[in-house]
């Protein structure tokens, strides 16, 4: 498929397309959720758009008593129920004539063989040229038993220079800095620091990377990033929905394993990170790892941390059920589904701002964002009256699901008095670019396929944030109980106290 058929690329785009070359892609897990509904149609998406080299193959390896046509099938209906572009069913043609199943157990010595044997008749027939990427869309206690029969069965080595062997890991990267640590070690007894890609989704979304074109590609905004005009940050990342049918992963792991850990401390890392002097995987990372090493849990962390877990109530007009009636979950768990902590960064840039983060299910709506809130101006040459409505200025990187950037600011009220309320300037994607953004996932597994880095964590991230999470998650074993919140609400009233404490409010849901 050349670049000029395809039908999805804007022909003013000059630019080389960054293309994969030839290569397999190994699914380890391809029955569950993130197969079907992002892994399989981000794959189509990328052939769609003529980023997939012809050869390109697929297999795929789960316990399932399956042929390759059962697995095409699977494929196809997810492609069809979730891909962001277009069907196409000359592009879906190609695609399935590279794809194929290998069923077995993970402990199946065989399995491996056979799997081996696939693989190298790919090679020998749609020359992928010895390069293999394995994802492993798998539970973690699945890691060590895999990677070692990859070795087993010569798979994880190279033949020749030229080709490449990647390992791609899915969080969570263990649930505490120690099993965090046991997890890298097992992983790296087969595979090198520079074979392993862990995905942290949230890194793959287009407005999460824009936070890095907005700081460092604009002169407006540096200058006053920083603890002279920012009064404080809050990073929201709400859920309507609640656990769905994931009892099994969540429970005993929570809302700030499931997602402060990783996304929430990656965006606080990109907000509050120095400029690096490239966009080199070794640069960005570096300035990560520096400002995640800077950060801080206060000390009074009763005072610092809230949580809780969805009750009952109305979402959208439907009644939902609380926590500890859905399916799979003990009617004593304490595990969290909302948490909120505060944390501060140790640094010059942001001495005395504090950082307050937030992630919750079962929320009055989807929202993620970033807000910067800037700190009022030092004098109001307008009586108080005409400010009563004047809030404080604030910059928010929405995220999802309204993607943008919308700076709050006072301004006058029409009319005959000096009246000053807040109004919103937007910049929306949708407005803005012509172009949809490419799911997270489209992104990272071309930058797998390509062998970009710069996109994924390194290890030092992973274990300095469970450095910032273990303290607080300690802290939470210890203690009794763990307060409700209403589901389609604001989360609990203990996450509104720890702002009062501080004289703040959260931004509205
Ligand atoms: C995952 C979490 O990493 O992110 C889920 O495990 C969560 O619990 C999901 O629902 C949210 O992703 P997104 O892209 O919809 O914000």
């Amino acid at each position: 498929m050349t670049n000029t058929a395809n039908p999805l690329r804007d022909p003013r785009d000059k630019r080389l397309p960054r293309v994969a070359g030839p290569c397999v892609l190994v699914l380890f897990g391809v029955t569950g959720d993130l197969s079907r509904k992002k892994l399989l149609p981000a794959i189509y998406d990328l052939s769609n758009r003529g980023l997939l080299p012809p050869g390109f193959s697929l297999i795929g390896f789960a316990r399932r008593d399956w042929e390759s046509e059962d697995f095409k099938q699977i494929a196809y209906e997810s492609v069809k129920a979730h891909a962001r572009t277009p069907f196409r069913e000359d592009v879906w043609e190609h695609l399935s004539e590279g794809m194929h199943f290998v069923p077995g157990e993970f402990s199946d010595p065989g399995a491996f063989e056979a799997l081996a044997m696939a693989v190298k008749e790919l090679d020998a027939v749609r020359g992928t040229g010895g390069n293999y990427a394995f994802y492993l869309s798998i539970p973690p206690r699945f890691f060590p038993q895999v990677v070692e029969q990859l070795q087993r069965c010569g798979l994880a080595e190279r033949q020749d220079e030229r080709q490449w062997r990647r390992v791609v890991i899915e969080k969570p990267f263990g649930s505490d800095l120690k099993t965090a640590k046991e997890l890298n070690a097992t992983v790296h007894r087969v595979f090198p620091e520079e074979s392993i890609f862990r995905i942290d989704h949230y890194l793959g979304k287009e407005t999460v990377q824009n936070i890095l074109a907005l700081r460092f590609a604009n002169t407006m905004y540096e200058p006053i990033w920083n603890r002279s005009y920012v009064d404080h940050v809050q990073i929201t990342m709400a859920e309507d929905i609640g656990i769905g049918g994931r009892a099994g992963y969540y429970d005993g792991i929570g809302a700030a394993r499931d997602v402060i850990q990783n996304h929430l401390l990656q965006l606080l890392a990109l907000i509050a990170m120095e400029e690096p002097t490239s966009f080199s995987a070794e640069a960005v990372r570096a300035e990560k790892a520096k400002i995640l090493s800077s950060v801080r849990v206060p000390g009074d962390l009763a005072a610092s941390v809230a949580r809780g877990q969805y009750a009952a109530g109305w979402q959208g007009g439907v009644s939902v059920r609380g926590y500890l009636d859905e399916e799979g979950i003990p009617a004593d768990s304490r595990t969290e589904t909302y948490a909120a902590i505060k944390l501060e960064i140790d640094n010059r840039r942001w001495a005395g701002v504090p950082f307050y983060l937030r992630a919750g299910k079962r929320l009055s709506r989807r929202v993620t964002e970033v807000a910067m809130v800037f700190q009022q101006a030092p004098h109001l040459p307008f009586s108080q009256t005409d400010t009563e409505e004047l809030g404080q200025n604030a910059l928010v990187m929405r995220v999802q699901p309204d993607e943008g950037i919308t700076v709050r600011f006072g301004s006058k009220v029409p009319g005959t008095s000096m009246e000053i309320r807040d109004v919103n300037m937007d910049f929306a994607y949708g407005e803005s670019f012509t172009e949809s953004s490419p799911e997270a996932y489209e992104r990272l597994l071309l930058d797998v396929l390509i062998g970009d880095p710069p996109l994924f964590p390194r290890q030092e991230e992973v274990e300095l944030s469970w450095r910032i999470l273990d303290p607080i998650t300690e802290f939470w074993a210890g203690q009794e109980g763990v307060d409700q919140y209403k589901s389609g609400g604001y989360g609990p009233d203990s996450a509104d106290e720890l702002m009062a404490r501080d004289g703040r409010v959260w931004r509205r849901l």
